[in-house]
């Protein structure tokens, strides 16, 4: 099956061409990865993987709605993340880290946002709707925004990240410039009405993310990707067709010069497409097939809601360099070798341990999930 050639990825091999894509799954201690997180990315790693991307890191404090959620600002964060690339290195994986910024979905009294003593900051003063806080009292939504009064302090935090990340040990970094966080923020002209140079024309909304990747490849080199969700929906972002394509198009465009390891298309998917005022929030159109003329070097990964025939068709048509799967790793630890040996994916994951739960063992709905019998 073409899903098992190698895959040279920067300076990096992978074995095949199946990614796990980035997962909220809220086990650390406080921000710091811990053991259990070990124990989860080692079992996918033996499950044959050939790229693990890390859940969603933050660059620096914020008040998410996932207080569990790692980081990689510091050192005690550095040094579990050492122990989890080095355990999923001798178990013959290879592991990106995904560097996460929320912007305006974070949460003033969350306390993470309240120690880091800075303000909620997004490109502009505009609030996203939705949101769920369900650890603060009232459950509250997204709050306005104060505007970042200079990006550059911002995309300095994203280096820093990318210096500790290799630090720990990393096989590479991945920009989330998707799902309506930090990076695609600044790309969307419904979340961006900044009228200085990092907003406007598309060539300015899509300066955060392109300056962002340069100072990524500048520690990385090649080993520096980015996820980008071009339909847009979840965190209430989506442009109309016309100025997706144009913005995203310039974007991708211009990142194709940078010599990174891989784009990753996400496709639109409804689970990611939050409602508003009775309509559905976002721009549905053929991602990948719209998009990927913009890349004639980057390797393109596609993600959302494939399955291994359709991934098996895309990579064999050379459409995609690679797949990601995500929902099907919370249950499947050995996806590849599910896929390899035609067994199903089939589990339904129990929702109610996706985030973990106050006062319940990390461990459950997490690590307890077994390979198939083989
Ligand atoms: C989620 O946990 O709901 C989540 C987090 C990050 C994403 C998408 C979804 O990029």
């Amino acid at each position: 099956m073409a899903l098992f050639n190698p895959l040279k990825l920067g300076n990096i091999t992978i074995a095949n061409r199946i990614g796990m894509s980035a997962l909220t799954r809220n086990r650390s201690t406080d921000t710091v990865p811990n053991e259990v997180m070990q124990k989860y990315y080692v079992q996918r790693a033996a499950g044959g993987t050939g790229l693990i991307v890390t859940e969603g890191t933050l660059i620096t404090r914020q008040g998410t709605e996932w207080p569990q959620a790692p980081g990689i600002w510091d050192k005690a964060q550095v040094a579990g993340w050492k122990k989890i690339t080095d355990a999923v290195h001798e178990t013959g994986g290879k592991i990106y880290c995904q560097l996460w910024h929320l912007g305006r979905v974070s949460h003033p009294e969350a306390p993470q946002q309240i120690a880091a003593g800075v303000p909620v900051y997004a490109p502009s003063a505009i609030p996203a709707r939705g949101g769920k806080f369900r650890f603060l009292p009232g459950r509250p939504g997204y709050v306005t925004p104060t505007e970042i009064p200079d990006p550059t302090v911002i995309i300095a935090q994203f280096k820093q990240a990318a210096i500790n990340a290799k630090a720990a040990g990393f096989d590479g970094v991945e920009l989330h410039g998707a799902n309506g966080y930090i990076v695609a923020q600044f790309l969307d002209s419904t979340a961006n009405k900044r009228t200085d140079k990092w907003g406007g024309s598309p060539e300015n909304r899509a300066r955060f993310a392109l300056e962002t990747l340069k100072a990524l490849v500048e520690v990385w080199g090649p080993n520096v990707s980015m996820k980008i969700s071009p339909a847009g929906g979840y965190n209430d972002v989506g442009m109309p067709l016309q100025e997706t394509i144009e913005t995203f198009g310039y974007l991708l465009r211009e990142a194709d010069k940078l010599g990174l390891s891989y784009i990753a298309l996400m496709r639109y998917g409804a689970a990611l497409d939050p409602e508003f005022d009775g309509k559905k929030r976002a721009t549905q159109h053929d991602v990948v097939g719209t998009f990927s003329p913009y890349l004639e070097k980057t390797h393109i990964f596609v993600n959302c809601e494939v399955t291994p025939v359709e991934a098996e068709e895309l990579v064999s048509s050379g459409t995609a360099a690679g797949v990601f799967f995500g929902f099907p790793y919370v249950t499947h630890p050995d996806v590849a070798r599910r896929i390899a040996a035609g067994k199903p994916l089939d589990n339904v994951p129990n929702v109610a341990h996706l985030y973990g739960a106050e006062g319940v063992d990390p461990a459950i709905g997490y690590v307890d999930y077994k390979e198939a019998v083989y």
